[in-house]
């Protein structure tokens, strides 16, 4: 009888198990308990075998050592869970449009100024941020119809009426969606909830797929940030981290909160996911609710 001469796939130790959860926690922040072991077992073992380590442990030494940088940079790309959509969260998007935007642009005009800033922190594949590139373009033009400003506007007209400027900053800590953002083609499948009005607007069909216009391409600049370390974007009027902070423990989601704090203007929002809140983690946000739609606004202390 013939043996198929595959060696046995290495077995995962419980105190592998810890050592490979540290790192990774400490890497990046994202905290895998009992439901999600399983996941994380499979993904380390398809790296050690592409790696051709022999056990747990020589993979995870291997992780720790010098030359092991870019692999756990893989590993953490591969332990990421991408999924995303156009248009995700329809309430969430109508406060923001209707009512956070329309509120910060008049503010902003009361005091002369002029930009505005959006980031999309664990933007996956791009689509989170340019929705929120179309509906900031949009809010922006309905605005300026009502509050026209003395300003000369050459043909054909900007996206974004000068001397207005909007920012979109979309991060990951993921190269591969990254890459995928920044090309900005979608396909039917990805495209299926995006309605005709801005499909005309801001997209070319290119073959099969829809390319993001350039106008539109140009207000959203795709950046790496890993959420875990302190140095993040400063300076933003509104942060989007949905679907990001439900993969983190609650002492890494209560960090997090803290840097979003440092990280917007005073008076700005953070946007968490449908299935997230800031409840019982931070006494720095107050909760704000229209609609359905849920955000969270800095609160300014008085001095
Ligand atoms: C489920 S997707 C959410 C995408 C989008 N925000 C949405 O809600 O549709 C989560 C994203 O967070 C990213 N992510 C996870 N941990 C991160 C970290 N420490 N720093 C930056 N991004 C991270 C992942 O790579 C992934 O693309």
């Amino acid at each position: 009888m013939g043996t198929s001469g595959a060696a046995p796939a290495p077995i995962l130790t419980e105190a592998e198990l810890r050592l490979l959860q540290a790192l990774v926690y400490q890497e990046c922040g994202m905290h895998f308990d009992e439901r999600r072991t399983h996941f994380l077992q499979d993904r380390l073992l398809r790296r050690l075998k592409e790696c051709r380590a022999d056990s747990f442990y020589a993979y995870y030494r291997l992780l720790i050592s010098a030359e092991g940088k870019q692999e756990l940079a893989q590993l953490v790309e591969n332990l990421t869970v991408n999924e995303t959509s156009f248009f995700r969260h329809k309430a969430q998007l109508d406060l923001f449009q209707k009512h956070v935007l329309e509120e910060m642009l008049k503010r902003k005009q009361a005091h002369r100024e002029y930009s505005v800033r959006v980031w999309s922190a664990g933007c996956s594949t791009g689509q989170e941020a340019y929705t929120l590139a179309m509906l900031s373009a949009d809010a922006l033009a309905y605005y300026y119809l009502r509050n026209p400003l003395p300003v000369e506007i050459s043909l054909p007209k900007p996206l974004v009426p000068p001397p207005w400027r909007v920012e979109i900053l979309a991060s990951d800590i993921s190269y591969s969606v990254l890459r995928t953002g920044q090309e900005g083609a979608y396909n039917d499948h990805q495209m299926s909830s995006v309605d005709y009005s801005f499909r005309l607007r801001y997209f070319d069909k290119v073959g099969d797929r829809y390319a993001i216009k350039k106008a539109l391409k140009e207000m959203v600049h795709f950046d790496f940030h890993n959420l875990k370390t302190e140095y993040l974007p400063q300076r933003n009027d509104v942060i989007f981290c949905r679907n990001v902070m439900m993969y983190f423990d609650e002492a890494e989601q209560k960090r997090l909160i803290e840097k979003f704090y440092r990280c917007l203007n005073p008076g700005g929002y953070l946007f968490v996911g449908h299935a997230e809140s800031l409840l019982g983690l931070t006494d720095k946000f107050q909760m704000v609710h229209r609609d359905s739609g849920t955000a969270y606004q800095r609160i300014e202390v008085k001095e």
